[in-house]
């Protein structure tokens, strides 16, 4: 008994880490361990020999099992102190870079253009997207018969079965915003509407959404003022202008890159017009006493036209690798004193 308890305590005094204990408690205690075997004996022994035997291998084995909790323990503060002086973290090196979302062309632009007539005293007006066909066509002199109903390949939404009211749309331009603010506010307006528009058409200047401004003003006599580009005035027609005019700005495709300002191309940017008196009276100012000035700018167009963006389909794509080329910090915020110009 003397001899198995020197033996097994030096085993374990003895022991270099985890694994070496375990070995010494199986040895000891496992099922096939030595003390284990030597109780299993007692059952074929006197019962004078077992009184003695018993509560001496008793005792053994709670010696042994509390110096194998003990040493274990010492092993385990061991192996963290050498863990805490072997292991560290040098927190002066540089974080890691986390990437960034970036703000899409539309959004930029539609905040450029904002600044721009906010500065020349234009408020911001919000329309539905979603129009009845009298916001959309009718107020604006577009009558149900009327050929620019087609042209502008509408967008209708489905009426519920036995419902003969006639189709709202996806608004086909931002124009239906005049009407509504006219009727808010009565006249004299000075505001802009920028938004998304519907019509179904796609290729490389067009897209099934896209985004305009609408600015309406009292009389505006200058509203566009751009340095080194040439722009062509262009006598055009539209149901709810009279005069109407569109811009053109001059640009180049040459080898499938779009470039402002050179070249013999033009492309359009926008629809213009006084306001037609008809419209004037449909939202409910007076065509006798007022006269009013409109204009549609296409927000993805004068966004390609500025940053270089060849192809329209490209801003509703959502490719990743896209964002990230023509996307703007979100902290890049266009102000005029940073340096927009107008
Ligand atoms: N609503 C017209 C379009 O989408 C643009 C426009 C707006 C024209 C205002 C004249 C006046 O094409």
């Amino acid at each position: 008994m003397d001899d198995l308890k020197s033996r097994y305590l030096g085993m374990i005094a003895n022991a270099a880490d985890e694994a070496a204990l375990e070995d010494v408690r199986v040895a000891a205690l496992g099922k096939k361990g030595e003390i284990s075997l030597k109780m299993r004996e007692l059952g074929g022994m006197s019962p004078e020999e077992r009184m003695t035997a018993g509560p001496a291998l008793n005792a053994l084995k709670d010696e042994i099992n509390s110096a194998l909790a003990a040493k274990k323990m010492a092993l385990g503060d061991a192996a963290l102190d050498e863990r805490l002086r072997t292991e560290w973290l040098d927190v002066t090196l540089p974080a890691r870079g986390r990437r960034q979302g970036t703000l899409h062309p539309i959004s930029q632009v539609t905040e450029e253009v904002t600044a721009i007539f906010a500065e020349m005293g234009f408020a911001v007006a919000e329309g539905p997207r979603v129009e009845s066909d009298w916001y959309n066509f009718d107020a604006l002199n577009i009558p149900g018969h009327h050929p620019a109903r087609a042209e502008m390949d509408t967008f209708y939404m489905r009426r519920a079965q036995g419902d003969n009211r006639p189709p709202a749309v996806l608004r086909t331009h931002t124009s239906p915003v005049q009407i509504r603010t006219m009727e808010k506010q009565g006249a004299p307006i000075r505001v802009i509407c920028p938004g998304s528009v519907y019509r179904a058409d796609y290729d490389q200047t067009h897209t099934p959404m896209f985004h305009q401004v609408e600015g309406l003003e009292e009389f505006v006599k200058s509203y566009f003022e751009v340095d080194h580009v040439d722009l062509r005035f262009r006598a055009s027609h539209f149901p709810f202008t009279e005069p109407s005019a569109e811009v053109d700005i001059r640009c180049s495709w040459e080898g499938g890159t779009l470039k402002v300002g050179e070249g013999d191309d033009w492309l359009e940017i926008l629809g213009s017009g006084m306001v037609h008196p008809k419209v004037l009276a449909n939202a409910g100012v007076d065509p006798d006493e007022w006269q009013g000035f409109a204009f549609g700018l296409g927000i993805d167009r004068i966004a390609m036209l500025k940053y270089g963006i060849p192809d329209l389909r490209a801003f509703f794509d959502s490719d990743l690798r896209w964002l990230r080329h023509y996307g703007f910090s979100a902290l890049d915020v266009p102000t005029l004193h940073a340096g927009l110009s107008r």
